[in-house]
């Protein structure tokens, strides 16, 4: 098996009952990470990648060293997906790199900030999913808007899905998945205190989902941001602020509620800079990143192991059917 399309992914996830986690990745050890995870507990799996985001200058030499990364892992069933995708030119660029899936996040005018009307949104990821759908490659919207941002510089205000606008949406675009904007935010900073049904909301996945039926529901901002790596980070040096996120229980009843696939970035990323930091701080003399890296990757690769059996995807990989999206490329693999 090798890589396929979020569609045949997250059907698989629904006809099991499980869901499938998409783990941000910023850097080639992050990829090797997830898919050891992957490996570890036979897990079919989404690595997804936001266009500049990376520490790389390139996304093509990124985003075509994780595409053959991918190839290292023919027991390992991976849809390679571009997180967010601020505009149709760069969900073209990541569909000709070689993605079996983008998201066109066209809910605001990511120039601007400004929110894009439903209209405006429709006529954007339609441009994408006729597209995508001549290269066989799965297509996820986003209705309403998710708040906060990767990198904190920027925070999009939360602006919750509306039900009433689901069906519409998914019957003029022709997406495969659905970004609902149920109250969750990206990034470290999301909830003030433990979140209940009046900051999350949980009856919005199961409205949305009785009314959209073929689409899957994916739940974004679902990092838990465990205290204790936290601690560890601040304790170095960092200075991260007291935040609550998705509980656990949450993410895995969401599965039950409609949602296949659930987007975790930063709960990895702090496994990874919690190891990385305690590493750099061992060692007074290191100048090589290296071990510090490869403790880092370790660490979030344990992290994203345990998330596995939460979401349910892992033991999944062993009755996997679906046809590759495309043939390993030609690589000297041992
Ligand atoms: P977190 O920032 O909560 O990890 O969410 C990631 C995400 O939703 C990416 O699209």
């Amino acid at each position: 098996m090798t890589l396929i399309t979020l569609r045949q992914a997250l059907d698989h996830a629904r006809e099991g009952g499980y869901g499938i986690g998409a783990f941000n990745v910023t850097d080639i050890e992050q990829v090797e990470a997830v898919l050891d995870a992957a490996r570890r507990t036979k897990s079919p799996v989404i690595v997804q990648t936001i266009a500049g985001a990376s520490a790389f200058a390139s996304d093509e030499l990124y985003w075509d060293l994780l595409l053959r990364a991918v190839d290292h892992y023919p027991d390992v069933p991976v849809v390679v997906h571009l997180d967010h995708g601020p505009d149709v030119a760069t969900c073209k660029r990541a569909i000709d790199a070689g993605f079996s899936s983008v998201m066109i996040d066209g809910s605001i005018d990511h120039k601007t900030g400004v929110a894009n009307s439903f209209d405006e949104n429709v006529a954007i990821t339609s441009e994408v999913v006729a597209y995508a759908k001549e290269r066989g490659v799965s297509v996820e919207g986003e209705l309403g808007t998710i708040g906060g941002s990767k990198d904190g510089a920027s925070h999009a205000e939360i602006v919750l899905a509306n039900p009433a606008e689901a069906r519409d949406f998914v019957e003029r675009t022709g997406v495969d998945a659905l970004a609902v904007a149920i109250g969750t935010s990206h990034g470290a900073y999301k909830f003030t205190t433990p979140p209940d049904s009046t900051v999350l909301h949980m009856d919005l996945i199961v409205e949305i989902a009785e009314k959209i039926p073929g689409t899957h529901l994916v739940m974004h901002g679902s990092s838990s941001l465990p205290p204790h790596l936290r601690e560890i980070i601040n304790a170095h040096g960092g200075d991260l602020p007291e935040s609550w996120g998705v509980p656990e229980e949450e993410k895995a009843r969401s599965t039950k509620l409609g949602v296949t696939k659930i987007n975790q970035g930063m709960d990895s990323h702090m496994a990874y800079a919690a190891a990385m930091r305690t590493a750099l701080a061992a060692d007074r003399l290191a100048a090589d990143p290296a071990p510090a890296a490869s403790a880092g990757r370790q660490a979030m690769s344990e992290l994203i192991a345990e998330r596995m059996g939460v979401f349910g995807q892992a033991g999944r990989s062993g009755d996997y059917v679906a046809v590759p999206f495309r043939e390993p490329a030609a690589l000297p693999l041992d």
